[in-house]
């Protein structure tokens, strides 16, 4: 009863959809978690909850800034905090017990508590009822994700020194938030509470925001978001972080190495995620982890133990959901004997701001790095049609194509939908399009996609249509 082909540990993206694909080929199979609900970091605290958000803030922004201008004509606009909280929890709950039904419909087994290896073959679920049983399987998927990194002198106290875990959960709209880290998850949760009439200051260790992407589209995002009245301090080092009654003071040292301090009613860290291994006993069986406490997995991402296997957050790479999926897969797929295949400079980023930002392939900075000869098209988004209809004119496309074949090597946007423009330019560059190849596709008009098009004109010999 209790014996599978393959137990997966963590039902986030990557284990979920990974437990999906075994049970698809026909192994005996089941997952656990030690939350209640399923669908990980991402279901529950991460990329859907910080999407609903993202709506119902983009939303309020729209009838406050741009409404009247559209010709539609209302009262004043209220938030209801309550109210766009509670409908991000019902859109978490409905995502979640949709994955409850995925798990139902593919007969995979779900165990709620915390898994502990026992030894290679064995592993003991502790529900927290206090009781514990023991299962057995031929093969693991560790899928166990991640945490929030906190700051060695920034006790998170999950009240005014928070998480974006209680950043998705505020009971009251903060005067002034301050934002440590001028990463995804800062710029994110920063947009929902300015746009909702917060004031916010992002403070960056690093001169730019948003640093693994294109430095093109850090520029451009800072210089859009400080228009929506967003503050920054860039290159700017945290050194202590205090609660001062109902406030919390940030204090750093900035470029020119003067002392600044900060003073806000909440302070979001939002430095960075680790890998998470607590608790899983992976010093019972020898399973390896490097320096930064990920789980050390080979190309197979099998780890140093035949039998276990680890994917998403936990091993190295971006941390995506969309990663992760793709690697829950590949194991599923392998242990199934196929010979699937991940090319990882093919995942793209997403940063939900608006405008959106999106990226894939390779940034103009790593190609320098490499030494490689390139050319660039740009085109923007204020010279289209269809920009103008919206009002979206912010931003524009960068595509990156090598001088002599004229391989596109990267595509960059940021604008509106940037975010599902980005799967056309994973399409893309998978088949090895040339900016040529681009430029001579039809693209519908009047559409955001016409900017990749007069981008790939661009790159090609300077002769985009509209600019
Ligand atoms: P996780 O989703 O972290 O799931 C791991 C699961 O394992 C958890 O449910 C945990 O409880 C469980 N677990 C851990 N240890 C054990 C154990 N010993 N026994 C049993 N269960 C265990 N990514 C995107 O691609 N797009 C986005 O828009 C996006 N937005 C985000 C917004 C926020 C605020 C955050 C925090 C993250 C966001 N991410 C986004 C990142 C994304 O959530 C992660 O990359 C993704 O969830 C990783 O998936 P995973 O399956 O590796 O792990
Ligand atoms: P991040 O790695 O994106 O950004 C962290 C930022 O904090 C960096 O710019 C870094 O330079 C800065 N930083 C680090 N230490 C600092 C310090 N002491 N003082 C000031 N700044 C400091 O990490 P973030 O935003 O916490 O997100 C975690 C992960 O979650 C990311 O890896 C991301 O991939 C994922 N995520 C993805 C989203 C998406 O796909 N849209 C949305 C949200 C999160």
């Amino acid at each position: 009863m209790n014996n599978f082909d393959i137990i997966v540990i963590g039902s986030g993206p990557g284990g979920y959809v990974s437990a999906i694909r075994c049970a698809q080929l026909g192994f005996k199979t089941a997952i656990i978690e030690k939350y209640s609900t399923l669908g990980g970091t991402c279901l529950n605290v991460g990329c859907i909850p910080s999407k609903a958000l993202l709506d119902s803030s983009e939303h309020f922004h729209n009838a406050v800034h741009n409404f009247e201008n559209f010709g539609i004509e209302i009262n004043p606009p209220k938030v209801n905090l309550e109210r766009m909280i509670q409908r991000k929890n019902e859109v978490v709950e409905q995502t979640t017990k949709g994955i409850d039904f995925l798990m139902d419909k593919n007969k995979i087994t779900v165990f709620h508590g915390w898994g502990t290896f026992i030894s290679g073959a064995r592993i003991a679920v502790k529900k927290e009822d206090g009781s514990s049983e023991e299962l057995e399987s031929k093969y693991y998927i560790i899928a166990t994700g991640s945490k929030p990194v906190s700051l060695p002198f920034a006790l998170i106290d999950k009240e005014r020194i928070i998480t974006s875990t209680e950043a998705l959960n505020l009971k009251e709209i903060p005067k002034h938030l301050l934002v440590i880290g001028g990463g995804v998850i800062g710029l994110e949760l920063g947009s929902v509470y300015k746009r909702l009439g917060s004031e916010v200051t992002v403070i960056e260790f690093l001169d730019r925001l948003i640093p693994t992407m294109d430095g093109s589209l850090s520029k451009e995002l800072q210089k859009v978001l400080k228009k929506q009245g967003i503050k920054f301090s860039l290159s700017t080092q945290v050194t202590d972080v205090v609660r001062n009654e109902g406030n919390v003071v940030v204090q750093a040292v900035d470029k020119n190495g003067a002392e600044v301090s900060f003073e806000g009613d909440y302070c979001l860290v939002a430095v960075g995620r680790r890998p998470y291994t607590d608790g899983l006993g992976l010093e019972n069986v020898g399973v390896e982890v490097d320096e930064r406490g990920r789980i050390k997995v080979n190309e197979q991402l099998q780890t140093n133990i035949p039998n276990i296997y680890a994917i998403g957050d936990v091993v190295q790479g971006a941390m995506l959901a969309h990663k992760a999926e793709e690697e829950g897969i590949l194991v599923a797929e392998q242990l199934a004997g196929q010979k699937p295949h991940i090319d990882y400079n093919l995942i793209p980023g997403v940063v939900y701001t608006w405008p959106e930002v999106a990226g894939v392939g390779k940034t103009e900075e790593q190609l320098r790095q490499e030494g490689r000869k390139y050319k660039t098209g740009q085109f923007s988004m204020r010279a289209l049609g269809r920009s103008r209809a919206s009002g979206d004119i912010d931003g524009f496309v960068k595509i990156l194509a090598d001088e002599t074949t004229d391989e596109v090597l990267g595509i960059h946007l940021i604008g509106a939908r940037a975010a599902d423009l980005i799967a056309d330019a994973v399409s893309l560059l998978e088949y090895r399009a040339s900016a040529e190849d681009i430029s001579r596709m039809s693209h519908a008009h009047p559409t955001y996609a016409e900017a990749i098009k007069e981008a790939a004109l661009d790159a090609v010999e300077k002769r985009a249509i509209h600019s």
